[in-house]
């Protein structure tokens, strides 16, 4: 084993490279298929709201913060920790970051396996002259087969891998450049359809008019690990990309453009849905399988339904790819910096790890269903505990890291490029960090989990 050579390392080569890259892990399932099911489950416009006051107050200053930690240490999330905090255990937040990107990639990338089971499903006809019922029973044995699933799996994994091999500025930045601008595209064309369908605008209404009886504690702290699942922040993913973008990139500014991008994406794809399942006559609370279920049977009844169906399955497996890249990112730059590993070893090293975690998650919906921690399978153990529980404290730990540990001056050195730029958000961005994020963090965590009642 070499060591790392830090003086090699590589870095984004644009600005606009950078946004897409980084809104590109930020834009996922998280937002396609996660956002609008917790959504729908939460009570529709109450829970947007509360969703947006969270990603507004928290989620731009943790982006903003993971930014800067990753370039001032221009390190992995370990090492980060470690330049910055010689000495210290804050190195185990890093570790921890470490170990969610494991549990977020096992089951994602199961989910994203599943993009392309539907997208060929679509190229065969699979849908056609299918009830509801039919479409629940397809996806039901479908997702508790013992070998498709897995073998999706093992497809989505290895394009991850290939990208990622390519390293930060030839693999990732040129593949997000491309795959971004299409998911757009592809986004839009299925609002203007949602929206068109007879009978959509009660999905509007119900995306858009609160009713607060439905918020609970339990709704609040869905709605924080939803943003902080969205934003991809809370362990690591963004102080990894972070630490790969050059001194003169303005990072609160980058961190408002993708956060924006990703909740303006999140708001479109319940515009794209809703109208649909209302329009149709079915429930919003469906959960998971929402856009599994759901939606091919929308996509059945509908004109030209069976292109949409191709098209949104496609943004889905984009939207993705943009995602597992930065993940698998993550465990290769922690591979290769800290165990001095190669690119290529780190990331032969950390695809097969995934193939053994993944497929886990992938077989405990069929086969495995019956190995259960705290009542929960493996896939639901891993989608629940990263998003609820797991980068909220990260979060957490990362705003104290900043607030309290880390020298004022470094901090404004850092968000001001030594100086050229103004930063007139300091005093808030510093009075979020000290109390306001830990804090409510704190708050939200305990009473989502039962430990405070408010
Ligand atoms: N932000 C991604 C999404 O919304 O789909 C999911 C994700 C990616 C979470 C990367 C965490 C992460 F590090």
């Amino acid at each position: 084993m070499g060591g790392f050579d830090f003086s090699k390392r590589d870095s984004f080569g644009s600005r606009m490279g950078v946004i897409m890259a980084a809104a590109g892990s930020a834009v996922g399932l998280g937002n396609i298929w996660r956002f609008p099911y917790i959504l729908g489950e939460n009570g529709g416009g109450a829970f947007l709201i509360i969703y947006l006051i969270i990603m507004f107050s928290i989620g731009i200053p943790v982006m903003m913060s993971e930014l800067l930690i990753g370039r001032r240490a221009q390190r992995n999330p370990v090492g980060a920790f470690k330049v910055l905090a010689p000495g210290k255990q804050w190195y185990l937040v890093g570790m921890m970051g470490i170990i969610s990107a494991f549990m977020i990639l096992a089951f994602y990338t199961a989910v994203a396996g599943w993009t392309l089971e539907y997208i060929y499903q679509t190229l065969i006809g699979g849908f056609t002259a299918k009830s509801s019922a039919d479409l629940a029973t397809m996806f039901e044995s479908f997702r508790s087969d013992s070998l498709r699933p897995a073998l999706w799996f093992a497809v989505f994994m290895a394009a991850t891998a290939g990208i990622v091999l390519g390293g930060v500025r030839k693999g990732i930045e040129k593949s997000t450049k491309i795959m971004m601008p299409l998911l757009f595209i592809l986004l839009i064309v299925m609002c203007v359809k949602s929206l068109t369908l007879h009978g959509a605008g009660r999905g509007v209404e119900f995306l858009f008019r609160p009713d607060f009886s439905k918020i609970t504690g339990t709704t609040v702290l869905m709605a924080l690990g939803q943003v902080f699942f969205s934003l991809s922040i809370g362990m690591g993913t963004i102080i990894t990309y972070g630490s790969y973008i050059q001194k003169d990139n303005n990072l609160a500014g980058t961190a408002v453009e993708v956060s924006l991008i990703d909740t303006f994406v999140a708001v479109l794809a319940g515009i794209a849905i809703f109208p649909a399942v209302f329009a149709f006559g079915i429930s919003p609370e469906s959960g998971e399988s929402l856009t599994f279920i759901v939606l091919p049977g929308i996509f059945q009844q509908m004109t030209g339904g069976m292109v949409f169906a191709f098209m949104f399955f496609l943004l889905l497996a984009l939207a993705a790819l943009t995602s597992t890249i930065s993940v698998l990112e993550v465990i290769v730059a922690y591979f290769s910096e800290q165990l001095g590993l190669t690119r290529r070893m780190a990331v032969l090293l950390a695809t097969l790890s995934m193939f053994i975690l993944g497929i886990s998650a992938s077989l405990s919906l069929g086969v495995m269903r019956n190995i259960r921690l705290f009542g929960l399978n493996i896939f639901d153990l891993f989608n629940n505990t990263t998003a609820n529980i797991l980068l909220p404290l990260g979060g957490l730990l990362i705003v104290l890291f900043l607030g309290w540990f880390f020298p004022s001056r470094d901090i404004r050195d850092e968000l001001s490029n030594n100086g050229t730029l103004a930063v007139r958000y300091y005093s808030l961005y510093r009075f979020i960090i000290r109390f306001v994020a830990p804090i409510a963090i704190t708050i939200v965590f305990l009473n989502g989990i039962g430990l405070l009642k408010i």
